[in-house]
């Protein structure tokens, strides 16, 4: 990346947020500690994907695996959002999470064909677009490009902990604008929708909810992005009207039930897949659209979700 990239960013985020993001990538930390806390650090452990792999054959599951990872469903949500200005009554955010696009490329067509087959009024990602915590990225963005194209033209994205900060004039010259700790609104003659996207939460603990709330009126309605749901209670206090994440993958390779095994981060069980609320604060965690590691999901499948807002 150019000097002249750096100092765009730093004009853009500030050099606080910048050289914080830059000292934990440089550091190597990321790849070995991406996960942070957490019983289970699945990638702490580099073989882990060819130990899950190997033993995936070995069970006889390897083929019902990788069709379930290929099986990605649209999936909709449907909320009751009291400052939903009433332009917005029936409006469909999609929502595509932890995509990994470079981990197998033969996702980017099933998704590319399930975002062009379903309607869409603005559509968001939040975060994991590689499947590495660090190396090169550009398999990746041109992967990205091929879905980028089927998204409504109101759409944004957000960094997870496998991104780096780097990746971010390569995905929007991929055509994903992407925010880091800012606000986008949506207008629909008088009325406002607003998107408030932070920075990854988890690993790099780069995010700022007091900064995007603050670049939003009041009253309005806003949606918050947080690629791991783990920040709820930091956010619940701002008074976003519903939060959207991904990061856990429901758990991708689960016990029959869906339960969970491995989760990459502390959060109580409603908030590993799925709907939960915290005090005023409601959200959903989605499981995933991609796959992290090894190209398998079994009990939980991958999702493309389709989020409807009602006043
Ligand atoms: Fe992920």
């Amino acid at each position: 990346m150019e000097n002249a990239d750096y100092e765009a960013l730093e004009r853009r985020i500030g050099r606080d947020h910048l050289s914080e993001r830059l000292l934990i990538q440089a550091g190597g930390t990321a790849k070995l500690l991406h996960q942070g806390e957490g019983v289970f650090q699945i990638e702490r452990y580099v073989p882990i994907d060819a130990l899950v792999t190997i033993g995936l054959r070995c069970s006889g599951l390897g083929g019902l695996v990788r069709r379930n990872f290929l099986g990605v469903g649209v999936v909709t949500q449907e909320w009751s959002l009291p400052h939903l200005p009433p332009a917005f009554d029936g409006f469909r955010l999609l929502q595509l999470t932890d995509l990994h696009l470079d981990l197998c490329t033969d996702l980017t067509p099933v998704i590319a064909e399930l975002v062009r087959s379903t309607p869409h009024d603005a559509a968001v990602v939040t975060g994991d677009y590689r499947n590495k915590t660090d190396g090169d990225y550009g398999p990746c963005m041109r992967e990205m490009a091929k879905i980028t194209g089927e998204l409504s033209p109101e759409r944004w994205g957000i960094l997870g902990n496998h991104d780096f900060i780097e990746m971010v004039p390569s995905l929007e010259h991929a055509g994903l604008p992407i925010l880091l700790n800012e606000v986008a609104a949506i207008r629909r003659g008088t009325d406002e929708l607003w998107i408030a996207g932070i920075d990854d939460p988890h690993f790099y603990k780069t995010h700022d909810l007091a900064k995007v709330r603050a670049a939003i009126p009041d009253a309005a309605c806003a949606i918050l992005l947080a690629h791991s749901p783990e920040v709820y209670p930091e956010a619940e206090p701002f008074g976003f009207d519903l939060q959207l994440s991904g990061h856990t993958h429901g758990g991708q390779l689960c016990l029959p039930g869906g339960r969970a095994v491995i989760v990459p981060c502390k959060v109580p069980k409603p908030f590993i897949r799925g709907r939960w609320s915290h005090g005023r604060l409601q959200g959903y965690t989605s499981p995933g659209t991609g796959s992290c590691a090894v190209p398998a999901r079994l009990f939980c499948p991958p999702e493309i979700t389709l989020h409807v807002l009602r006043k």
